[in-house]
């Protein structure tokens, strides 16, 4: 049987054959790592490869989680920072506008600093108010809260 050579085919005969397709995911040196020393994400889509995400692999270590509302984002940082407390001994801090991280933080142990303590609307105030007006009322007195 005659060796086909790869000179030999143009770039649309390639493509086509499966062979030659890398799938969109990265290799498992790269996605996998110590789970001691590592913070355990999930599995991959294609491969169910479970990718243990460390600093130590990155140029740099920063993490944006992006989704559609619903998806689990919350979720996945509360996950992410127990396991790297769990792994690192990692702290965090965390700027929570919505107070929707207050009961978790309780519950393992951290301390919740509320700066906007007295920062609210009167709605007494608002009687009349147009909703825009409302709007800035709001502006002034978070920030004056937050002081
Ligand atoms: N990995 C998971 N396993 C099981 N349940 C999950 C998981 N991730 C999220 N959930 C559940 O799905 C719901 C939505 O998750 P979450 O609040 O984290 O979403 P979100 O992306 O932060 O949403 P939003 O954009 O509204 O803030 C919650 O009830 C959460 O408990
Ligand atoms: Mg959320």
């Amino acid at each position: 049987m005659g060796r086909l050579r790869i000179s030999e085919l143009d770039n649309i005969d390639l493509a086509k054959r499966n062979i030659f397709v890398r799938p969109p995911e990265p290799p498992e040196e790269v996605l996998m790592a110590d789970p001691t020393n590592s913070v355990y994400i999930g599995r991959t889509k294609i491969f169910h490869v479970p990718f243990y995400w460390t600093f130590q692999k990155t140029t740099n270590p920063h993490i944006a989680v992006v989704g559609i509302t619903g998806s689990g984002k919350s979720y996945f940082v509360k996950t992410f920072l127990t396991r790297a407390s769990f792994v690192w001994g990692t702290n965090a801090f965390i700027i929570d506008w919505a107070g929707e991280y207050k009961d978790w933080v309780k519950q393992t142990g951290g301390k919740v600093i509320s700066l906007a303590r007295g920062a609210y609307i009167n709605l007494l105030d608002t009687a009349g108010m147009k909703p825009n007006d409302r709007i800035k009322q709001g502006r002034t007195e978070t920030s004056r809260g937050n002081e």
